[in-house]
């Protein structure tokens, strides 16, 4: 039988524990952790992400602030909200949602947060450090964390000895998601757009992550039986007849469940987990501002 992962368990786990922790670094130092999230434009994923990434810093007990700016801004304007944020000692995270609207160069931005406050672990400090192996003051990017908790917990013992493939080579998922792998002693692959065999590379894989934004692209007959697998993948296909649209992930889950011998299902598998390992990198960089 195979194991479907719950995601959204495991991440109301760590919540409850965040909120614990808050609870005591308050009436331990009075330092409460504080998260800005700044969006631009009007996205309307992006806006149902920014809200629930605020909904949740509440429930952790954490201070909170959004910034909703035009969809006109200009990156100088953009930068100078980072650097007032830098500054400000009553938050500990800062996060600017992606993508950002044309006119503005998003490489720049992430650059202007301070590495201390980078939550969303994409300063280059912070994807150093990760490459370096240096995963005790890096902040992680929060999928990929979030993704290698739900694989640990999963298989319950060290990786070595097993064979990852990571079909996505973003530096949001893909990169990351290979650094972590590789730091847990497995033997890793990244796959991308130019593989060749990407089937047969994939049923090598003991641990397969598909993060590549494409509808079930990742087919049932390319798992390895009892692989674990992890999907990363959050694509709103349009409605069908009954008007519902349909959310699937980057694998054809009904083909994929009877093979894997564990898989993350979408919604509920990875999506709750990053919304988790964001409040708990805030609350570690709090942790760190109390000394
Ligand atoms: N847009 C999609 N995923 C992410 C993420 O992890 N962080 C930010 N800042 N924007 C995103």
């Amino acid at each position: 039988m195979s194991t479907i992962i719950d995601g959204k368990a495991v991440a109301e786990e760590l919540v409850a524990g965040i909120k614990t922790a808050t609870q005591d670094l308050v009436a331990r130092t009075g330092i409460q952790p504080g998260i800005a999230v700044v969006i631009v434009g009007e996205d309307p994923a992006s806006q149902v992400y920014v809200a629930s990434k605020g909904k949740k810093a509440k429930e952790c007990g954490f201070h909170s602030i959004q910034h909703t700016l035009p969809d006109d801004t200009s990156e100088e304007d953009l930068v100078a909200l980072i650097e007032q944020l830098n500054a400000d000692d009553t938050i500990h995270g800062i996060l600017v949602q992606l993508p950002l609207p044309r006119q503005i160069d998003a490489g720049r931005i992430i650059q202007a947060i301070s590495p201390d406050k980078d939550v969303d672990g994409f300063h280059f400090v912070n994807v150093g450090k990760l490459g370096a192996g240096e995963l005790e003051t890096a902040f992680v990017p929060c999928t990929p964390a979030g993704s290698m908790l739900l694989i640990e917990r999963t298989l319950g013992r060290d990786l070595s000895g097993l064979n990852a493939v990571v079909v996505g080579r973003s530096n949001i998922v893909g990169k990351p998601m290979a650094n972590l792998l590789l730091a847990a002693n497995a033997t890793v692959t990244v796959a991308h757009s130019k593989t060749k065999n990407l089937p047969e590379l994939c049923r090598t894989a003991d641990i397969l992550v598909a993060a590549v934004g494409r509808p079930e692209m990742v087919k049932g007959d390319w798992v390895k039986p009892g692989a674990v697998v992890i999907d990363v993948g959050i694509n709103r296909l349009p409605a069908a007849e009954n008007g519902k649209a349909r959310l699937v992930g980057d694998v054809a889950y009904d083909e994929a469940l009877p093979a894997a011998g564990a898989i993350t299902p979408v919604p509920g598998g990875v999506g709750p987990m990053t919304i988790a390992l964001l409040m708990s990198n805030t609350l570690a960089s709090a942790v760190r501002a109390a000394g």
